[in-house]
C-alpha cells in the first residue's frame, strides 16, 4: 500500500505533470490518459496518483483524500486554497485569466461610463471580486463551459475565461479586453500530512521545486 498519494486531473494537467514527475523520479505504471482507473500505481511503490476532476483537486487534498495535489491557480483562487500549503508554482498549464469581449465592443468606454456590464463566466467569485475592486457594476451569468458563445448570441457583453494561444477567442471573433491574473499550476499539500509524514513528503516537495526550476 502506497503511503503518499498525489491528486491531479486528467488532460492538460496530467499531460504536463508527467514530465515533471519523471524528473522527480516517479512514473505511472499504466498510461493515465487512456486508463479508466482512478488510482494509478507508480514505479515508486510508496507513491500513487489519484485522478480527480480539476475543480475537485483542492477538496481532495484539504480533507486528506490525497497528501499532495496539482491544481491551477484559477481553481485555487475560485474555489479557495484555504487550509492548503502551496509551496511550489510548477509553471505548467500556463495561461491567463482574461476579460474578453466581441470585436468592436467598447469595453473601456463601457467601464468609463459606469455602464452595467453583463459578464458570463464559470469563475463567478474571481469575476465578482475583480469588478468590485474596479467599482464596476456587473450582472453575473454563471456558465459551465463554452463561455465564448455568450457575447456572440447576446447573452453577455463580456466573458471571463482562460486564454493561452488566443485561438479560441480569434475563432469566435472575440478580443482580449483586460488581464485579471496569470495562471499556472501549483503543488498543494495537506497541512496535517506535512506534519505526520514530513520525512516522506518534504524530499518530494523539494524535488518538485527543483524540477520546476528547469
Ligand atoms: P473540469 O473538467 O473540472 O471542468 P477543466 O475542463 O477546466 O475542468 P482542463 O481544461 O483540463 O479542465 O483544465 C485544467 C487546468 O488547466 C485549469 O484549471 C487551468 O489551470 C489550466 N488550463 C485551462 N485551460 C488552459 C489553456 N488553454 N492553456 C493552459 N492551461 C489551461
Ligand atoms: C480552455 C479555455 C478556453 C481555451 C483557451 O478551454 O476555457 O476555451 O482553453 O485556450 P486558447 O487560448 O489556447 O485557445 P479548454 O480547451 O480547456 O476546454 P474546456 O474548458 O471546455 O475543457
Amino acid at each position: 500500500m502506497a503511503d503518499i498519494s498525489i491528486a491531479l486531473s486528467k488532460g492538460r494537467i496530467f499531460d504536463e505533470t508527467v514530465p515533471l514527475l519523471a524528473r522527480v523520479g516517479i512514473a505511472p505504471k499504466s498510461n493515465g490518459a487512456s486508463s479508466r482507473k482512478l488510482i494509478l500505481a507508480t514505479h515508486r511503490s510508496d507513491v500513487r496518483l489519484i485522478i480527480v476532476r480539476a475543480t475537485d483537486t483542492p477538496t481532495y487534498v484539504r480533507y486528506g483524500g490525497a497528501d499532495l495535489g496539482i491544481a491551477g491557480r484559477d481553481v485555487l483562487v475560485e474555489h479557495g486554497g484555504d487550509g492548503l500549503y502551496q509551496p511550489v508554482d510548477l509553471g505548467i498549464a500556463a495561461c491567463r485569466m482574461m476579460v474578453a469581449v466581441k470585436k468592436g465592443f467598447d469595453y473601456e468606454g463601457a467601464v468609463r461610463q459606469g455602464a452595467r456590464l453583463r459578464v458570463a463566466t464559470k469563475y463567478v467569485n474571481i469575476t465578482r471580486e475583480h469588478f468590485a475592486a474596479k467599482g464596476v457594476h456587473v450582472d453575473l451569468i454563471r456558465l459551465y463551459g463554452s463561455m465564448e458563445l455568450a457575447p456572440l448570441v447576446g447573452l453577455a457583453d463580456a466573458i471571463v475565461d482562460l486564454v493561452s494561444t488566443g485561438n479560441t477567442l480569434r475563432a469566435n471573433d472575440l478580443v482580449e479586453a483586460e488581464q485579471i491574473m496569470p495562471v499556472s499550476a501549483r503543488l498543494i499539500v495537506n497541512q496535517a500530512a506535512l506534519k505526520t509524514k514530513r520525512a516522506a513528503l518534504q524530499p518530494l516537495i523539494d524535488a518538485f521545486a527543483k524540477a520546476a526550476e528547469k
